[in-house]
């Protein structure tokens, strides 16, 4: 199972929920969000380390170093950071 390490916040173990902000939501982390579809960009943060896989093609364009926690899975144990 990958861990997810929110900076400022905690970490919590994804467990094969839809995608990675699923898994922050259900274990309580404050996550900004709005469309959960890849659409608004509004779910961007950092990706500090770590490796994820996207589980849908996101229509919001993301800069080099960000993710979208609405369109993506962990694959590896992550730190993100909230921007
Ligand atoms: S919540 Fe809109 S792009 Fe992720």
């Amino acid at each position: 199972m990958a861990k997810i390490t929110v900076v400022g916040q905690g970490e919590c173990e994804f467990d094969g929920q839809f995608s990675m902000l699923e898994a922050l939501d259900e274990n309580g982390f404050d996550m900004p969000y709005s469309c959960r579809g890849g659409n608004c960009g509004a779910c961007t943060v950092r990706l500090i380390s770590g490796e994820v896989e996207e589980i849908q093609s996101p229509a919001y364009d993301s800069r080099k170093g960000e993710i979208l926690t609405c369109s993506v899975i962990p694959v590896t144990d992550v730190e993100i950071e909230l921007i």
